[in-house]
């Protein structure tokens, strides 16, 4: 069984991934944009503009779900363990960076309110700071309002205690009623970018559940039928504020 320590993360192609998954916009994508960024509107309505300091763990080669946070937080960071990742978050978020691949998404998310007066480029250049940091070492020492986790505890292993373990050292990263969004491949059996295959875990609704909701209020799981490639079988979006159970990591 693949364990994360196993994968080859130092050869992880984000231009590759953003070529396979993100440059031209799959509906289901737009429509967890459009789910994250009505359950952030609802939890975040009244709150002020500018005031929460927002997290994004495992973010890759995808800017949404940052752009997503946008119009609260004062600080937004990217946290990714794989090298080649952290060099293309840096050129994203660097001032004037940002790829046009991610204006199909700003585009839903700009149909919301919040968004309106919000200048996605400018403010990612200002607020957004990556870091390299392995999603295991998550400990409950540092916590953040509001959080995002795509496409990471799901797949970054075969094996279930690491799915169980990185969802834990997720929740641990969030302060009591943050809310959050996190997604997953359903019953993926891994995956390809570009040359080297990475591991996946196979997870359901059930089991989904089952790790999240010792560790949130309000849990929505929302099971989008879509097939993006061969080898899953759809996406899951968990929607969600963190309650005050502590998570051991
Ligand atoms: C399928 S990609 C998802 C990327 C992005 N969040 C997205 O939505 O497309 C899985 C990501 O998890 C990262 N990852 C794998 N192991 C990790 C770890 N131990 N700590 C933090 N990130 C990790 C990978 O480098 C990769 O960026």
């Amino acid at each position: 069984m693949d364990r994360n320590a196993d994968a080859p993360w130092s050869k992880f192609d984000p231009e590759a991934y953003v070529d396979a998954n993100y440059r031209t916009p799959l509906d289901v994508d737009l429509l967890i944009v459009r789910m994250m960024r009505d359950h952030f509107s609802r939890c975040l309505d009244g709150t002020g503009r500018y005031t929460v300091r927002g997290v994004d763990v495992g973010a890759g080669a995808n800017l949404y779900p940052a752009l997503a946070m946008l119009p609260w937080c004062e600080k937004v960071v990217l946290l990714e363990y794989a090298e080649p990742n952290v060099e293309y978050l840096e050129r994203q978020t660097a001032p004037g960076g940002l790829d046009g691949v991610w204006d199909a998404f700003w585009d839903v998310l700009a149909q919301a309110p919040a968004y309106q007066g919000v200048d996605p480029r400018a403010r990612i250049g200002e607020v957004v700071r990556v870091e390299r940091q392995n999603l295991f070492d998550l400990d409950g020492h540092r916590r953040w309002g509001l959080g995002t986790m795509f496409f990471v505890a799901d797949s970054m292993s075969e094996c279930p205690e690491e799915f169980r373990r990185g969802v834990r050292c997720f929740m641990n990263a969030l302060t009591d009623g943050a809310p959050f969004a996190a997604a997953f491949m359903k019953e993926s059996v891994g995956y390809q970018v570009g040359a080297e295959r990475f591991p996946a875990y196979r997870v359901n609704e059930d089991r989904a559940w089952e790790s999240l909701a010792p560790y949130c209020d309000g849990l929505e799981i929302h099971d989008l039928n879509h097939l993006v490639r061969e080898g899953h079988d759809g996406m899951l979006l968990a929607l969600g504020r963190r309650n005050s159970t502590t998570a051991a990591p």
